[in-house]
């Protein structure tokens, strides 16, 4: 195990993008009508992630949680399956769907097509790790933590079969070329 990000790195960058995006949200709210804002978390990777952010959020947002499967060890399945639902209606409500990390792009490209379906105002995405090397869809990501390699990492929520969720740092498994 090699330590890719450390815990200080991880909270600095998350509070940089929670002023980021209230920063978004303030303009938005002085432009147009005000508007209900949610943060939706992807169960389960993005539970550290997400309750950081929003915890640093000055704005008063709406969350939400929506349960997904697509891998299974190092190898995503391309079988992405939404487990559980939001309960809320977000017609004309802006909605910012928040991400561990974004691999081949397939869980979240289902997640965006529900979720347009369901007509909110505005769909934006948060990730705290982007992999761009082994992306199969187009995803345009409007908040971004860091970029990194492609390799395999696991902790800050992030795991290899439900183990090291809840190691403080980003790590690398050695011996997985994923
Ligand atoms: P994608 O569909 O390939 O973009 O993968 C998205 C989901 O797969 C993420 O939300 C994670 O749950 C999981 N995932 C992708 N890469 C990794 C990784 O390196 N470590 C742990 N989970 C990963």
């Amino acid at each position: 195990m090699e330590i890719l990000i450390n815990y200080n790195e991880i909270q600095n960058k998350i509070h940089q993008l929670a002023k980021e995006i209230d920063n978004y949200i303030d303009k938005i709210q002085s432009e147009q009508e005000e508007t209900d804002i949610v943060f939706l978390c992807v169960l389960t990777g993005s539970i550290f992630f997400f309750s950081e952010l929003v915890r640093n959020l000055k704005n008063d947002v709406l969350t939400e949680y929506i349960k997904v499967s697509s891998y299974k060890g190092t190898q995503t399945t391309e079988n992405v399956k939404i487990l559980k639902d939001i309960s809320i209606d977000i017609t004309n409500k802006v909605v910012f769907i928040v991400e561990d990390i974004i691999d081949t792009g397939l869980t979240l490209n289902k997640i965006i097509s529900l979720f347009k379906e369901r007509n909110p105002k505005e769909l934006l995405i948060c990730t705290l790790l982007d992999k761009p090397s082994k992306r199969l869809v187009d995803i345009k990501i409007d908040f971004c933590g860091f970029v990194i390699p492609p390799e395999f990492v696991i902790g800050y929520g992030m795991d290899l079969d439900e183990k090291y969720r809840n190691k403080p740092y980003i790590g690398v498994l050695r011996g997985n070329n994923s």
